[in-house]
């Protein structure tokens, strides 16, 4: 088994930019968990199943196939087959993202599926439940927070700069709601594992944060 560093914390609050970051200067293989279900909850769209319809969502999870090219430009995520990577940031799917992603039985199919793409490699694996839940011996763990309204803010700017069309208000309810739903999950809650380092990215800068948790990998890999 490889190394493995755990990355936590609500959306917005900067882990998919900054892992990414880390993980090319560090040379490990980055995986945002988020993918997974997000994938889920795409094909739940794409077959028009309705949210109340578990058995199916289930199934779904139980079937699906996705495969995540790293790139250095980003990841390109593969769904049965197809790209998908617009499409799973879609306004669609992160309104139902959370509820899906609350299912226990799509949790464990993902959960699976996040511990077979960690095997054998040095990674460094970001959602919201690594630290607790999918690699509680992380070799090294982190929970990135920030205020809400800073999360908002972040996230409404890279929406723009994807062509995702969501006001601010939007952004920001949609956040308050899946903060609220994540964190009260029955498996895989969003918390604060006992023996993680809380980084509160609020004001710092991407590099800030960056070179923090490279710091913090470094102590930590002595
Ligand atoms: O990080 P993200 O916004 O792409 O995640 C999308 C949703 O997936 C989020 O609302 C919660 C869920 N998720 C989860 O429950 N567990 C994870 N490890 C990662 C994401």
């Amino acid at each position: 088994m490889g190394f493995i560093v755990g990355i936590d914390g609500p959306a917005g609050s900067g882990k998919g930019t900054v892992t990414k970051k880390v993980a090319n200067e560090l040379g490990l293989i980055n995986i945002d968990t988020g993918i997974t279900y997000r994938c889920v909850a795409l094909e739940v769209l794409n077959q028009n199943v309705s949210l109340e319809d578990t058995d199916k969502i289930i199934e779904i999870a139980r079937n699906i196939k996705i495969d995540i090219d790293n790139t250095p430009n980003g990841d390109i995520v593969y769904l049965n087959g197809k790209d998908v990577t617009k499409d799973i940031r879609s306004k669609e799917v992160t309104k139902i993202v959370s509820p899906v992603s609350s299912i226990k039985e799509v949790r464990y199919s993902m959960v699976d599926m996040q511990r077979k793409l960690a095997e054998g490699k040095d990674i460094i694996m970001e959602g919201r439940d690594i630290c607790t839940y999918v690699f509680p011996n992380a070799d090294v763990k982190i929970y990135l927070d920030a205020s809400i309204e800073e999360r908002a803010k972040r996230r409404y700017k890279e929406n723009q700069e994807k062509n995702i069309d969501m006001t601010y208000e939007e952004v920001y309810e949609n956040i308050k709601k899946r903060d609220e739903n994540d964190k009260a999950k029955e498996i895989g809650a969003l918390k604060i594992a006992s023996d993680s380092i809380v980084v509160d990215t609020t004001s710092l800068s991407i590099d800030e944060v960056v070179e923090k948790i490279i710091n913090i990998i470094k102590q930590n890999l002595k």
